[in-house]
């Protein structure tokens, strides 16, 4: 026998069910009238929390599937329930509710205190769903009991974390506004003091500007008066900013600087005396600068951002941003009706470049057997995929059989769209870097870019593509930059493909609901770094870490 305390009388309103966890196994608790009850609290159906559920009339109703259970017996009493709920003894000590979950309920618990009349019951708030997790001893251990990892563990990576909207707040809340870096600009788009631009972290707008000291500030794009999305241009210079809907003005470095009508008119209205603007600034973010890179986080107290990329993804960070200034290009920006997680996975799952993308391997870009590495960090957060360009004669025949996109004799009536010119110290001619949690640093041959994503909910995110080159690149290295970024962008010849499959595999979750991916590539490799493109030990390598970040 072990009798465990699992709550205090008060935590269990009447007629109600409160959840608690014991030693990691959910339980039900219950009071009815001047009795406590304690089950099982998992349904034995589909295993939803009973906590989530219904009690009336003596019975317990799950939320899922409305099957229905005896709080004193357990008993199943409709369907979808057949099965019986397990019971547990309880008692009390004082105020204390104590249960033993290896004893059975053989008799009810009549709480040792004069008990409130049923009139003073009624009175006793009646808990719905929310307030029953909010009085939870630990709301967090709700959650991990609703959203249960397949137990084959990594290589299976359940829907409900590409298509769940709490799923999707968790991550606003603990990852983009969490202990990360989040890119928001390159410098050369705020080149100038008073140079602007809008950005986002996560799905957060924020305004990057670089103040008159040349420092670059990110703060809230959201009016410290009334919450309005104050700046509304892309991009642009000013002096300070002004909410547009009542004249609130800031100062670069996102201090209040102006407030109309401040002292009211003729002696009325206006704010009280006390204000104090020096309190109501924009909420400004944490910034850092890598080589022209600009990064903004929620936590004042994060690692430098090397620290944060680890060494070997910090070398090939500066193997792109070789110390050369970059320079603006140009943008695409589109829309993509996906999970943003995908976007991530599909830069870690080398295993499509070689097959989806029929350019990719009909010109030799990125082959199976091409010299290759599929690189993670030691958290597993950031990734580079990186390939050494093959001749096509290389191409082994075996390799051609089972790769279906190759078009043997293709021609481009374009050659110099292929050229390579060599200018970065790196064994790689294509390189794309996946830093957690929203930035892909584009290195295909010469032609360069960083996209930004930016999630809008758990079925769509935005794109934003910035491509760049370097101060420096002559007109023809320019036009060659230009020319080669066609493979890249909504519409290039192998951007278009991603894109697409990210919206086949969000569609076949939300049409076929309630299911699982399988990620079984390269099992020599747990999760981690894989010299092998026909590998999934990346995508393994990003769960474990998303789920010690979101506690799952
Ligand atoms: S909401 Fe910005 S000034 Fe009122
Ligand atoms: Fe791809």
């Amino acid at each position: 026998m072990a009798w465990q305390r699992v709550a205090s009388l008060s935590e269990i309103a009447v007629d109600a069910v409160l959840g608690v966890d014991v030693d990691g196994s959910p339980v039900a608790l219950y009071r009815l009238a001047n009795e406590v009850f304690a089950t099982a609290g998992i349904c034995t159906h589909a295993m939803a929390l009973l906590s989530d559920g219904f009690v009336e009339d003596g019975k317990i109703e799950c939320p899922l599937h409305q099957g229905q259970f005896d709080i004193r017996s357990g008993k199943a009493l409709c369907a979808p329930a057949t099965e019986d709920l397990r019971t547990y003894a309880v008692k009390f000590d004082g105020d204390e509710v104590l249960i033993d979950m290896e004893q059975q309920a053989e008799f009810t618990q009549v709480i040792p205190k004069p008990m409130p009349d049923r009139q003073a019951a009624r009175n006793f708030p009646v808990t719905d769903t929310r307030t029953i997790s909010a009085t939870n001893s630990d709301p967090e251990l709700a959650l991990m009991k609703r959203y249960v990892w397949p137990a084959e563990g990594l290589t299976r990576i359940p829907d409900w974390v590409y298509t769940d909207q709490t799923i999707y707040e968790r991550e606003v809340e603990k990852i983009f506004h969490g202990r990360t870096w989040n890119y928001v600009a390159l410098e050369c788009e705020v080149p100038n003091p008073g140079d602007f631009i809008r950005s986002n972290v996560g799905p957060t707008p924020v305004v990057v500007v670089r103040a008159a000291d040349c420092s670059i500030n990110v703060f809230e794009n959201r009016c410290s008066h009334r919450a309005a999305e104050f700046c509304r241009e892309l991009s642009g210079n000013t002096k300070e900013f002004v909410c547009p809907y009542h004249q609130w003005s800031y100062d670069l470095h996102g201090n209040l600087a102006g407030i109309p009508f401040r002292r009211g008119v003729n002696g009325k209205g206006g704010m009280p005396a006390d204000f104090n603007a020096a309190q109501h600034g924009l909420r400004r973010l944490n910034v850092t600068s890598h080589r022209g890179v600009v990064f903004a986080s929620y936590v004042q107290d994060m690692e430098p951002l090397q620290d944060y990329l680890g060494p070997e993804v910090l070398k090939e960070f500066e193997a792109t941003f070789d110390g050369r200034k970059p320079r603006l290009l140009g943008y695409y920006r589109h829309t993509l009706p996906g999970n943003w997680k995908l976007y991530h996975e599909n830069l870690k799952d080398p295993y499509h470049a070689t097959l989806l993308h029929t350019f990719l391997v009909t010109f030799g870009l990125l082959v199976a057997g091409n010299r290759s590495l599929m690189l993670a960090d030691a958290t597993g957060r950031h990734g580079v995929m990186a390939s050494a360009k093959s001749e096509r004669k290389s191409i082994s025949t075996d390799a051609k059989k089972e790769m279906r996109a190759y078009r043997d004799g293709m021609t481009l009536a374009e050659p110099r769209f292929m050229d390579f010119i060599e200018e970065f110290d790196s064994p790689w001619s294509v390189t794309m870097a996946t830093i957690w949690p929203n930035l892909i640093i584009q290195r295909e041959m010469n032609t360069l870019g960083v996209r930004q994503i930016v999630p809008t909910g758990p079925h769509e995110f935005i794109m934003k593509w910035t491509m760049f080159g370097f101060e420096g690149d002559d007109d023809e290295m320019t036009r060659h930059r230009l020319r080669q970024g066609n493979l890249m962008g909504p519409a290039g010849f192998l951007g278009l493909e991603d894109n697409e499959a990210i919206k086949f595999v969000q569609d076949g979750m939300r049409h076929v609901p309630g299911r699982q991916h399988l990620v079984k590539l390269d099992p020599a490799v747990a999760a981690g770094t894989s010299d092998s493109l026909i590998s999934e030990a990346s995508i393994r390598a990003m769960y474990r870490h998303w789920r010690a970040e979101m506690g799952l």
